[in-house]
């Protein structure tokens, strides 16, 4: 469903990203795993279109995207739940939420899939009137998902969800994310968290300055005797 082919970013001219290639096929769960400053949430903004592409091309569903501007990314059906979580802390949690669904228009729809967020984040029910800059880091990180849900994505990108919240919650979390999966929405998943992430995906990336070094099952990336040095400290 997306393809990353030799995907080149830079800011101000300096490489971030020198040779990014990866796939996310239907239906599955991939991770993008990597130390500080690799690249990883540079990959997740350049499919986003908030960051150019200096060569190289994505697509989606077989139609190159490269060139598109977010919000017509968003309307194809990828949206991207950004690094530290991005919530507006001075509107409330409903306004949070309804401005994920900024592309879409038909009010029935648009409530039929806050009560599937409701569905999935009970909490946020109980707090919409809250201001969203009120609640705990757990309680955010689940609002900025719902609120990249509310676009009904097909494909549904996460920056480091387990970021700063406690790790009961990272586990509801994570839980959260398998039974959206299998409601039908593809994943790709960013960690720093490399075992967790791998865990729960049906492949995975390892990216190390700007480039895909590895790539394997999640599990084969576990076993990996590379990674088991690098990464997971074995
Ligand atoms: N806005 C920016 N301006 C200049 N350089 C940037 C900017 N954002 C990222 N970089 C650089 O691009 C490279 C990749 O950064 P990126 O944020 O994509 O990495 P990351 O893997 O997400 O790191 P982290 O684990 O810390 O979130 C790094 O060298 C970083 O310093
Ligand atoms: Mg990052």
């Amino acid at each position: 469903m997306l393809e990353v082919e030799a995907l080149k970013v830079s800011y101000n001219g300096v490489p971030a990203l020198s040779q990014v290639d990866l796939k996310v096929t239907q239906g599955s769960i991939v991770a993008l795993v990597g130390g500080n400053g690799n690249g990883k949430s540079t990959t997740l903004r350049a499919i986003a279109g908030l960051n150019r592409a200096d060569a190289g091309q994505i697509r989606f569903n077989g139609q190159p995207i490269t060139a598109l501007p977010t919000s017509k990314r968003v309307a194809l059906g990828i949206s991207l739940v950004p690094e530290g979580r991005r919530i507006f802390p001075k509107l409330s949690v409903m306004r949070n939420l309804e401005l994920g669904a900024y592309t879409r228009r038909d009010r029935h729809e648009i409530d039929a899939t806050l009560a599937e967020v409701f569905g999935w984040f009970p909490v946020l029910k109980s707090r919409l009137a809250q201001l969203a800059g009120t609640m705990s880091g757990g309680e955010q990180q689940m609002l900025a998902i719902g609120r990249g849900l509310m676009a009904k994505p097909s494909l549904l990108m996460l920056d480091e969800p387990s970021w700063g919240i406690a790790p009961k919650l990272v586990t509801k979390v994570l839980d959260t994310l398998i039974e959206i999966n299998r409601q039908g929405v593809s994943i790709l998943l960013v960690e720093q968290n490399l075992e967790r992430a791998l865990a729960i995906a049906n492949y995975g990336y390892v990216i190390q300055t700007g480039r895909i070094v590895l790539e394997g099952t999640g599990r084969d990336l576990l076993d990996n005797e590379d990674v088991k040095k690098a990464y997971l400290g074995l």
